[in-house]
C-alpha cells in the first residue's frame, strides 16, 4: 500500500527526475515522473544511484514511506492553493488585493512585484483559499523545476484593453506543462478599451477553450479597479477546487514547501512556507533543504504571530540555520541532532553534485522533468 511518486523520491533524494524515470526503464519499469512506484521499487533505485541514503533512509525522514500516503480516515479537507500567473501590469496583485481587500500594489516599488505573495482569504462561509502572487512566471518554472508543485489552480489574468501578451502564453504553456486546472480572470473590463470576446478567440490559438467557445475552461470577466466579477471569480474557484477533492492530514508532523526565503537584516533568515501537510507549531525541529532549525515564531500574511498552520496555509517562519532555497522541501524531525545530521547529509550531496555536475540552468530542468 505504500508508495511514493517518482518526482517526490527524486526530491528526497537530490536527483533529476528524469534520471529516475531512465533508471527505472532501464530496470524494465516505464513509468511516469508522477506515477507512483512501491516501497520495494524505491529502496531498489536508491541502491542504484549508489547513495548513502540507504544508510540514512533506515531512521530518515528523507525517505520514510509514511510521509508519503496517509490513511483515507485520517484526510480532511484543505484549500486550495490557487497561482496567479499573467502579463506584467495585467493586475495581478490588483486582482488580490480587491479579493483580499487590501492594497499592496500601492505599497510596491513601481508597481511591480518583487516577491511572491502568499495570502490566505477567509471566504463568508469560512472556507478559505490560498492565493500565491508571482512576479512572472519564473517563480512557478522554478518551484516545479526543483519538483514543488504546490499549485492546484492558476488563474490567468489577461487585461481585456491588452490581450494576450508574451508572458500571457508563457504563463499557458506553464501551467499545461504542470497539468494544472485554469481559470481565465479577464481584467480591466471597466476600460473601454476593453474587448473580453477578443482575448476568448486568441485563448483559442494555444488551445484554451473557454465555456463560451465550447470549451470547458472557466473564465469571468473582472474588473479589480471598480471590484466587479470579484464572486463570480470565487465561485468559479470553488467549482474547480470541489472537482479536485483537495485533502490532506493536518494531525501529524509538518510537511512544506519553501515559497521564498531570504535573509533579513533585524530578524536574520526567514522562510515562507507553505504547509502541504500536518501542522507546524512553534518549537518544531525541522530540516528544510540543506538548513535545519527550531521554528522560534511563526507570523501570518497579516503579520500576526500564530502559534500553529495547517495544510495549505501560506506561513512565515523563523529560526533558520541559514536561508534555504524556494521549492526546498521542509520536514519536522524528531530532534535537534536528527535535523543537523540530516541537513548536513544533504549539504553534501548538494555539494557533490555542484562539483560533479555541470551547474543546471533552471530551464534545462525545467525540460528534464516534461
Ligand atoms: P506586475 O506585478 O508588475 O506583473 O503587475 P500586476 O499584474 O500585479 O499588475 P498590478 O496589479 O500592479 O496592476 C497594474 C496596473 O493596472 C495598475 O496601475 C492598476 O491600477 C491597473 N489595474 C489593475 N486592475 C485594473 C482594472 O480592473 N481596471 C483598470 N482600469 N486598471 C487596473
Ligand atoms: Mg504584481
Amino acid at each position: 500500500p505504500d508508495a511514493i511518486t517518482v518526482q517526490e523520491l527524486a526530491n528526497r533524494m537530490a536527483e533529476k527526475g528524469s534520471d529516475l524515470v531512465k533508471a527505472l526503464f532501464k530496470m524494465g519499469m516505464p513509468v511516469t515522473i508522477n506515477q507512483t512506484i512501491d516501497q520495494d521499487t524505491a529502496e531498489l533505485l536508491v541502491t542504484e544511484f549508489g547513495h548513502n541514503i540507504q544508510r540514512v533512509s533506515e531512521s530518515d525522514v528523507d525517505i520514510q514511506v509514511d510521509t508519503v500516503e496517509e490513511a483515507e480516515d485520517k484526510l480532511q479537507p484543505r484549500p486550495p492553493v490557487v497561482t496567479i500567473m499573467g502579463h506584467v501590469d495585467h493586475g495581478k496583485t490588483s486582482l488580490l488585493d480587491a479579493l483580499r481587500g487590501t492594497d499592496v500594489v500601492r505599497g510596491e516599488a513601481g508597481g511591480i512585484t518583487q516577491h511572491i505573495g502568499a495570502y490566505q482569504v477567509t471566504l463568508k462561509d469560512k472556507s478559505k483559499i490560498t492565493f500565491l502572487d508571482t512576479p512572472g512566471h519564473e517563480a512557478f518554472t522554478e518551484m516545479r523545476a526543483r519538483g514543488a508543485n504546490v499549485t492546484d489552480i492558476v488563474v490567468l489574468v489577461v487585461a481585456a484593453n491588452d490581450g494576450l501578451m508574451p508572458q500571457t502564453i508563457e504563463a499557458i504553456n506553464h501551467t499545461k506543462a504542470a497539468g494544472v486546472p485554469m481559470i481565465v480572470a479577464i481584467n480591466k473590463v471597466d476600460l473601454d478599451s476593453a474587448n473580453p470576446q477578443r482575448v476568448r478567440e486568441r485563448l483559442l490559438e494555444h488551445e484554451v477553450v473557454v465555456e463560451e467557445m465550447g470549451g470547458d475552461v472557466q473564465n469571468v470577466e473582472v474588473s479589480a479597479l471598480k471590484k466587479m466579477g470579484l464572486d463570480a471569480l470565487i465561485e468559479k474557484i470553488q467549482l474547480q477546487a470541489e472537482l479536485l477533492e483537495l485533502r490532506a492530514n493536518p494531525d501529524r508532523e509538518a510537511e512544506g514547501t519553501v515559497i521564498e526565503a531570504k535573509l533579513d537584516k533585524g530578524r536574520g533568515p526567514v522562510a515562507t512556507i507553505l504547509v502541504n501537510r500536518g501542522t507546524l507549531k512553534v518549537g518544531d525541529v525541522f530540516v528544510v533543504g540543506a538548513e535545519s532549525g527550531k521554528i522560534r515564531a511563526l507570523v501570518d500574511d497579516k503579520g500576526r504571530q500564530i502559534k500553529e498552520a495547517g495544510p495549505a496555509m501560506p506561513v512565515e517562519i523563523l529560526g533558520l540555520s541559514g536561508v534555504p532555497m524556494a521549492g526546498d522541501p521542509l520536514q519536522v524531525v524528531e530532534n535537534e541532532a536528527r535535523a543537523r545530521e540530516v541537513a548536513e547529509y544533504r549539504a553534501g550531496v548538494i555539494q557533490n553534485k555542484r562539483t560533479t555536475n555541470a551547474p543546471a540552468s533552471l530551464e534545462s530542468m525545467f525540460s528534464a522533468l516534461k
